[in-house]
């Protein structure tokens, strides 16, 4: 049996997110939802309906015990579901019990359409061809280890961007896997379940919002749409990846999810009318992510003179310190500078600043989080005592508070990894 036995809904994917219920429909209404409504008036824990097969709209087949509510109380072991015919209507039909066990996972065996073929799209696990002869594997080091992304429009978005400016590069990360088994061992960033990260570098973004790009395959990677002073408007908050010889394109950023496209493409996407172009790769200490490498030579260079030894008392103290003395184990400028780079993280559920009745804040908000609105980055550019950054040294600053108050890239080795040394993944 999938998951946990409840209430059974239906979800309708064309209704559109109100980032409420609109989607849903409870087709049990007298069962509550087992994990989330426990308290109700209710006050019973619902087991009763489980894996759940449709016939139609308005017409399933699932297993069903009505005696089964408490989740705790009534053991797996003392449940009899069984097979039950339901309709939208109120109706239920008891099509088969067994006296002594449950009968769970029903599912209509008969003669059906063919599926339709699904065009195979990567150079992996090809298919028999029409003969029925499956092609011999092609071998791993011979597989391209690159692919291709194309991005149709940037702007198609389900949350408008907040401001007119126009986007002009995609930023590329990747995120790795934790190999540390312990939770929060080592710290490796702001946020408590931190990912490890490196940031591979941007591609452009044409003037009609698309972009067309190699990335490497095989590894998780996100996306985030920068403005023209290299802030991100908006992040990614999941991953994609790519096959080996796959062509991965996406349609905005993220456009609605009720209607793929709600204007007819007439042209050709700017970006797709010329190669694709190569991730331009970031600053020394972007990948692997380092702020020791990225972050505290610019402070070394432009802040320590007052925000060193001798600084005034509203000053912080900059210097990378040692951070075998110091909290988590970040550098001395790390803990007194990531409070004011916004970074996205369960204390601002805490501090209200999003809606606190989802466990995690639902919904990533174009122009609310890291760099873009991040008191550090402001203090910046409004000039604070005469500082002058170069280029270079700002993209620096902008990258960290962009990365969500990253410190290293992985866990592996992370006491090199804080000395400011270059440690590769074990794990990618
Ligand atoms: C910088 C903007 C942006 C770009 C570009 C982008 N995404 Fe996303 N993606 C998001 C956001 C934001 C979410 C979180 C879900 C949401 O808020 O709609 C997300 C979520 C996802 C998810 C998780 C499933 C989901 O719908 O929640 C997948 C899978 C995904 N994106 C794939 C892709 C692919 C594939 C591409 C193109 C190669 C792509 N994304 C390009 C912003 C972007
Ligand atoms: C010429 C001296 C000087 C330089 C250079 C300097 N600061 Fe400051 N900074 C100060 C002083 C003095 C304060 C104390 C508050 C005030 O007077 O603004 C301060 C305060 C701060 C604060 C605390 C602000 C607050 O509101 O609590 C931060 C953060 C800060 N500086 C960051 C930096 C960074 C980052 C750099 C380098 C890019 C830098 N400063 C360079 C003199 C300097």
């Amino acid at each position: 049996m999938a998951g946990r036995p409840g209430s059974l809904i239906v979800i309708d994917p064309s209704v559109p997110d109100d980032g409420e219920m609109s989607a849903i429909r409870r087709i049990t209404p007298e069962q509550p939802f087992p994990e989330a409504e426990q308290d109700t008036s209710r006050n019973r824990n619902s087991g009763a309906y489980a894996t759940a097969w449709p016939l139609s709209e308005k017409y399933y087949i699932c297993a069903y015990d009505g005696n089964a509510n408490g989740m705790y109380n009534v053991p797996m072991r003392g449940r009899r579901y069984a097979i039950t015919l339901l309709d939208v209507f109120g109706n239920k039909t008891r099509i088969y019990a067994h006296p002594t066990i449950s009968c769970l996972d029903p599912m209509p065996i008969g003669a059906r359409k063919k599926p339709p073929v699904i065009p195979h799209k990567t150079l992996e696990g090809r298919p028999a061809d029409a003969d029925g002869k499956r092609p011999s594997p092609i071998p791993a080091a011979e597989l391209p280890k690159t692919g291709e992304i194309g991005l149709i429009n940037v702007y198609d978005t389900r949350i408008p961007f907040p401001t007119n400016d126009p986007i002009v590069a995609l930023r590329v990360w990747q995120l790795f896997p934790k190999v540390a088994p312990l939770q929060q061992r080592p710290w490796i960033g702001a946020e408590i379940h931190q990912t490890g990260r490196q940031c591979l570098g941007t591609v452009p973004v044409e003037a009609d919002g698309s972009a067309y790009f190699t990335a490497p395959v095989g590894v998780p990677i996100f996306f985030q749409a920068l403005r023209a002073d290299g802030c991100a408007v908006q992040s990614m908050r999941s991953d994609t990846y790519l096959h080996p010889g796959e062509r991965l394109v996406c349609s905005g950023c993220h456009e609605p999810k009720e209607n793929v496209r709600r204007t007819a493409m007439t042209n050709l996407p700017m970006a797709m009318r010329r190669a694709p172009s190569e991730i331009k790769p970031g600053p020394d200490g972007s990948a692997p992510f380092n702020y020791r490498r990225l972050v505290q030579p610019v402070l070394d260079a432009k802040c320590v003179s007052c925000h060193g030894e001798k600084r005034k008392p509203k000053a912080p103290d900059l210097r990378a310190g040692d951070w075998r003395k110091e909290k988590w184990g970040f550098s001395t400028s790390w803990n007194n500078l990531v409070h004011r780079t916004n970074y996205f993280a369960w204390e601002m559920v805490e501090e209200k600043r999003v809606d606190w009745r989802f466990f995690t804040p639902a919904y990533t908000e174009p122009g609310r989080y890291l760099a873009i609105n991040a008191p550090l980055r402001k203090m910046l550019d409004a000039g604070h005592h005469g500082v002058k950054l170069t280029p270079e040294e700002r993209e620096r600053l902008i990258l960290w508070m962009d990365s969500n108050g990253q410190y290293i890239a992985h866990d592996h080795d992370a006491d090199a990894q804080r000395d400011g040394k270059i440690v590769k993944p074990v794990l990618e």
